[in-house]
């Protein structure tokens, strides 16, 4: 519940901690409502920090005090104080160095909130991240204090057969009361939001990675019985990231055992605690017949991340959480590359622009925009943004831009070296990226502390006479809150210009006297405006600016439609040729959006998306999960985003009617696709099978728009035939947004079939709330009292409310207001449940601005109506209230 007055954290105020920590002793006495936390703690003062009669401060939340010994000898209450977040022992540093015992009581049972120590299907868990230690017992909650860890656990034989902790199991045995103990130690010091404990009934998959150097370590993988089944994908997965990590970047595992544990219930998609990570279902099981090829591209992705997390994180972590992103984008960036070299590469950084474009530029442009680096918070959860992680890892890849693959790693070895074992700083990693290779980055430093997504604008000017082209740059960053006035940034800018015959040609600056080789060029762009002179070009090339999305800004170069369409039949730099195509294909739609705006019977779309769509759908192509991507239309966000005031209704009216042109217009061509590429198969996660699935699906989806008796039959014979969930979902997918006879026997076979699988059921919920047709908010509302829906199982919220209010925008935006209304509403209750997930919720309300009058003060009604409820969290009413401001 709420202070009366929330107070902001700044990172200018940082100091460095005036006690430190040697050993760290931890009994656990488990139990569901009762549990008994003994933390034995050697507290040494820090002579450079603490005033002599500095009083030692431990954080502290929600618990109940027992009792406080310091150097063996009971404190009597008067010599401590308790305040709702702190214990305070002022008399305390007399000597140096000294023990302190404290004794709590927490109540797992009522934690709905999800962090601390909590029950989720009667296994006890632990999230810590970020501060959520100070609810297990009384600390210094902090990053920058490390300590090595031992925990004893103790817990009933029955319920918790399985005891898990940190580090390697060093002691077990019996107790009277049918109860057992096992203690865990961990050698490396850690922050304590690194800690975890899991007690339950579960079974494990269990196998050896031998490290390059030759070292044994076991790897488990802990589930619910009925899951090991579901196991193998993440266990080959966490093997790959495993082996990734000491080819890319000379990194091996340090523990002799690492562990994952899959839970039920989980804030976010897992957690890097040493050795033992804690995972959000949907991010460890898969069958295919269970899980889509998406699915288990993202457990690769996640086990991936907190894999790499055991350097980048743990090793050497953050001093502070304004550091976030030091972990986080570079751990993103690893993890993006990870994936990158197990599957196509291509559709990997088209995947990972589109959520930055669409998600990220979004807070970028809103009220919560903040610096990879913020300079203050209220409450550190609303901290793991799409800014911190997403973006953080573009500055990242900046870097590997700037200075290529060879100085980077050279970069990376020093952070490494130098830092292993500490806390440090994003300005750490920096450095030692300059130091590692004598470059300075003073300049590049700005994109760790100014918000905002810059604007690029890019014009060339081709002069025929002297074979050359003027190419004038100039960026521009636009205000965000609390930062009016931007700097210019350092930004890369790889770019092509590609020739009539459409290759490209080698690049030569005016004033280069080298030949040409280069066909792509990385151009460092660091002043407002600056010009760029390519000579020895014999006619007029069409650029390719921005290639690979070499920077996260907003490019604007005009093309002709022609010109879109030549870079997408022939742009050798595969990101930038799909994206002529979105660029094409949105400047069409928002054509069509404003002949609907105008009350106009809209035309014909214009013809050039669908001729070079013929064009590639006849070609012959290697990479079938790219070409689904390149027939595949930009979102309604996307094109949202492109307009001055969204119309969502006049978007997904003029995005449909150019979907459904293209499914005539190319009905032949897309039924033959489908028949090529349709198999019946088990659903092998391998790159061909999954390039298929995806490309023919794509297929379907247009075919299903034309919501005929044929593609009623083709959708519903996949449906029913298919032996993988890819095939399954999106078949069903095409029932559901269609006037298909057998709509509601189809969704009730399905979930008849899988009523069991909790993370199946999970997309049955999507499924219906992300479906476009009008009525949907009434079905939405049904399902909420479906005996499967349930506000405290996060993964629920996210797959009916979530899915709802954030990707169904036809529907959540509904004029009338009703979607905001609905989703205030839930906010509110789930604020008194688990006010992460509340916070996370309110995301749509906060780009209210972008909307016409009606639409703005509905919104902002709901705000006001969130920010003014009785005993709202920070979490909550940090962004509520920085959305009205
Ligand atoms: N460190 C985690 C990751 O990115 C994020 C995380 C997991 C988290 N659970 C959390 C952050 C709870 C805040 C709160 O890998
Ligand atoms: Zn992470």
């Amino acid at each position: 519940m709420r202070d009366a007055t929330p107070q902001t954290i700044y990172l200018k105020d940082y100091t460095p901690p005036e006690y430190r920590l040697g050993q760290v002793e931890l009994t656990f006495n488990l139990d569901e409502e009762d549990t008994r936390v003994i933390s034995r703690l050697r507290v040494q003062k820090n002579p450079e920090t603490a005033a002599p009669n500095a009083p030692l401060v431990l954080d502290g939340e929600d618990l109940e005090l027992i009792s406080v010994r310091i150097n063996g000898q009971a404190l009597p209450p008067d010599q401590y104080e308790v305040t709702p977040e702190s214990l305070i022992i002022p008399g305390a540093p007399k000597v140096e160095v000294f023990n302190l015992e404290v004794e709590t009581r927490i109540n797992p049972r009522a934690n709905t909130a999800l962090e601390g120590l909590y029950l989720s299907s009667g296994m006890l868990c632990t999230q810590c991240e970020a501060q959520g230690f100070r609810k297990i017992t009384y600390f210094p909650d902090r990053p920058d204090v490390m300590a090595p860890f031992s925990t004893l656990l103790i817990g009933d034989k029955t319920r918790y057969p399985v005891l898990l902790s940190n580090g390697n199991k060093v002691a077990s045995g019996e107790l009277k009361n049918n109860r057992h103990w096992v203690k865990w130690e961990d050698p490396f010091p850690k922050p304590c939001y690194l800690f975890a404990l899991v007690g339950g009934r579960l079974e494990c998959l269990e196998e050896k990675y031998t490290t390059g150097s030759g070292r044994e370590v076991t790897l488990q993988i802990y589930v619910e019985a009925h899951d090991l089944d579901k196991c193998g994908h993440a266990m080959r997965s966490l093997q790959q990231a495993m082996r990734w990590d000491e080819q890319a970047y000379g990194r091996e595992y340090d523990l002799d055992l690492y562990m994952i544990v899959a839970v039920g219930h989980f804030n976010m998609g897992a957690m890097e605690n040493k050795g033992l990570n804690i995972f959000n279902t949907k991010f460890v099981l898969a069958r295919p017949d269970t899980a889509s090829d998406a699915d288990y591209e993202h457990i690769q992705g996640v086990i991936g991340h907190e894999y790499f997390h055991n350097w980048t994180g743990n090793r050497i972590t953050c001093r502070d959480w304004f550091q976030l992103s030091l972990k986080e984008g570079l751990t993103v960036f690893r993890d993006q590359e990870f994936t990158a070299d197990h599957v196509s590469r291509a559709v990997k950084r088209i995947e990972d622009v589109n959520l930055l474009r669409t998600r990220q530029f979004a807070e970028d442009a809103g009220p919560l925009a903040h610096a990879v680096r913020p300079d203050s918070y209220i409450e550190i959860n609303n901290f793991y943004t799409l800014t911190v992680y997403e973006k953080g890892a573009e500055v990242v890849r900046m870097l590997h831009t700037l200075l290529g693959a060879e100085r980077f790693r050279k970069g990376t070895d020093l952070y490494f070296e130098r830092h292993d074992g500490q806390a440090v700083t994003c300005d750490d990693f920096v450095r030692a990226m300059e130091d590692a290779n004598g470059v300075e980055l003073q300049q590049f430093r700005r994109w760790y502390a100014q918000a905002g997504t810059p604007e690029l604008f890019v014009v060339g000017d081709y002069d025929a006479a002297e074979r050359a082209l003027t190419l004038t740059v100039k960026q521009h960053c636009p205000p965000t809150p609390g930062q009016s006035v931007k700097e210019p940034l350092h930004i890369p800018l790889a770019l092509g210009l590609v020739g009539p015959d459409g290759n490209d040609y080698p690049l030569r600056l005016e004033g280069e006297d080298e030949p040409a080789t280069k066909s792509t060029r990385v151009l460092d762009v660091t002043a407002t405006q600056q010009r760029f002179r390519f000579v020895g070009l014999p006619e007029k090339p069409v650029i390719s600016a921005l290639r690979g999305f070499s920077a996260p800004v907003r490019l604007h170069l005009h093309h002709s439609y022609e010109e879109l369409a030549f870079l997408l039949a022939h742009d050798s730099d595969p990101f930038n040729r799909w994206d002529a195509g979105q660029t094409l294909a949105s400047r069409i739609v928002l054509n069509l959006v404003e002949q609907l705006i105008e009350g106009e019977q809209p035309h014909k779309a214009d013809p050039h998306l669908l001729q070079a769509y013929r064009k590639a759908l006849t070609q012959d192509w290697d990479d079938l999960s790219y070409l689904a991507l390149l027939l595949t239309l930009p979102s309604e966000d996307y094109i949202s985003a492109l307009m001055k005031v969204i119309d969502p209704d006049a978007v997904h009216n003029a995005r449909q009617l150019v979907k459904r042109e293209l499914a005539q217009a190319l009905r032949a061509e897309l039924t033959a696709l489908y028949h090529a590429h349709h198999r019946d198969e088990s659903g092998r996660f391998d790159a061909d099978a999954v390039g298929r699935r995806k490309l023919k699906n794509v297929c379907l989806a247009y075919l299903a728009e034309l919501d005929t008796p044929e593609s009623h039959a083709l959708c519903l014979k996949q449906f029913r035939e298919a032996r993988n969930m890819t095939d399954q979902i999106a078949a069903l997918g095409g029932i559901v947004n269609s006037t298909h006879p057998e709509r509601a026997a189809s969704l009730d076979a399905f979930y008849e079939q899988w009523q069991g699988e909790a993370l199946v059921i999970d997309k049955w919920f999507a499924l219906q709330a992300t479906c476009h047709l009008t009525g949907t908010l009434t079905s939405v509302q049904a399902l909420l009292n479906h005996p499967a829906f349930d506000l405290k199982t996060p993964n629920r919220v996210r797959s009916l409310v979530g899915a709802f209010c954030q990707s169904n925008p036809v529907n959540f935006h509904a004029a009338d207001g009703a979607g905001y209304r609905f989703l205030g509403d839930h906010v509110i209750e789930l604020n008194a449940i688990n006010p992460q997930i509340a916070s996370r919720m309110v995301s749509p309300l906060t780009q209210w601005r972008r909307y016409d009058d009606g639409r703005q003060k509905l919104i902002r009604e709901q705000l006001r109506r969130i920010a003014d409820t009785a005993g709202i969290s920070k979490d909550v009413y940090e962004v509520a209230s920085k959305s009205l401001a």
